[in-house]
């Protein structure tokens, strides 16, 4: 079967700045894809464009076999969409805003049911502009599930979530991706990306650094690592395509100063290792705006 979603060689530019730059990606029916990147990675401006509600510079991109940016209903029809900032009308109640959007499908969730599902019953008839930010998400979660979609674009779908309401959103990722539903989700949560995504492309300033399931993201790498302590004691780290001349070269050179190198090891890194080498300007420039919350790393909660 044709796959869900099709990109090739796509780009975005605004004006001068590249911000996507010939990006590929192919997304199966029926599985949760996940892009990871820090902010700025050209993350939403890509889901937008397979949404239709950007153009692209150049590329090919092919949506349930539809051209996005010619903006059909057909395909409107079939996908259900989370903005990363929420268009939500502050007049109308949770129930009145769903059953609003409701009738732009043919054959649509019941509103009931998917309040529910988002845990939002007892907000359902309270004006949205009184809701928290959490459950406005969530309500932005619910707009996407109304029109029972074929395929869901999650843009950030958790940020600003509490514990609770992101463990909950997780759920209901999973029980959608249980119904069959193809789901594009962007996070810069690696443990997000690892808990729900059967793969993950983990992009930065517009293009994509490496792809494939979460547990063998880093482990596919050509990179290995060597560390030792050295005969001072300091630890020492070594990155290498060649793991083969490296130790040759360490051991032996060790071995002619009559050293031991002690605590030695070669490995791939991890998916997090990669996250964190590519997030790593973000956190020693000038970007520390990020607190505990916002920490993309969270070793504990990745198998939950
Ligand atoms: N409408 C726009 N005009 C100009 N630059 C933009 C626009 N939207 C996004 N950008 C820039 O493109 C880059 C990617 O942005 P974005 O796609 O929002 O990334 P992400 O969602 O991964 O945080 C950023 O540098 C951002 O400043
Ligand atoms: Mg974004």
């Amino acid at each position: 079967m044709v796959a869900a979603i099709e990109v090739h060689d796509l780009v975005k530019r605004y004006d001068d700045f590249e911000a996507v730059r010939g990006i590929d990606i192919e997304v199966r029916r029926g599985e949760v894809f996940g892009l990871l990147g820090p902010n700025g990675a050209g993350k939403t401006t890509t889901v937008e464009i397979l949404e239709g509600y950007r153009e692209r510079t150049s590329g090919e991109v092919s949506v349930l076999g539809y051209d996005p940016s010619l903006r059909e209903i057909g395909l409107r029809r079939k996908i259900g969409i989370v903005l990363q900032s929420s268009g939500i009308y502050s007049h109308l109640t949770a129930r009145e805003t769903l059953r609003h959007w409701s009738s732009f499908y043919p054959s649509p969730r019941d509103v009931d049911e998917v309040l529910a599902l988002m845990g939002l019953e007892e907000k359902a008839d309270v004006l949205t502009r009184k809701l928290s930010g959490g459950q406005l998400r969530r309500l932005d979660f619910a707009l996407a599930l109304i029109g029972d979609p074929e395929l869901i674009f999650l843009d950030e779908p958790t940020t600003g979530f509490d514990p609770q309401a992101r463990h909950a959103a997780w759920q209901t990722v999973r029980s959608l991706r249980e119904l069959g539903k193809t789901i594009l989700l962007t996070t810069h949560y690696l443990d997000e990306a690892q808990a729900l995504a059967d793969r993950v492309a983990i992009v930065k300033d517009g293009r994509i650094l490496a792809i494939g399931p979460p547990r063998e993201l880093g482990v596919g790498s050509a990179h290995y690592r060597v560390i030792f302590r050295d005969a001072s004691g300091e630890l020492v780290e070594r990155e290498t395509d060649d793991p083969t001349s490296l130790l040759h070269e360490l051991t032996s050179e060790a071995l002619a100063r009559g050293e031991r190198l002690e605590e030695l090891s070669v490995g791939r890194p991890t998916l997090e290792d990669l996250y964190l080498e590519l997030t790593a300007d973000e956190q020693s420039g000038d970007a520390q705006s990020n607190d505990a919350q916002d920490a993309p790393i969270s070793r504990s909660t990745a198998d939950v």
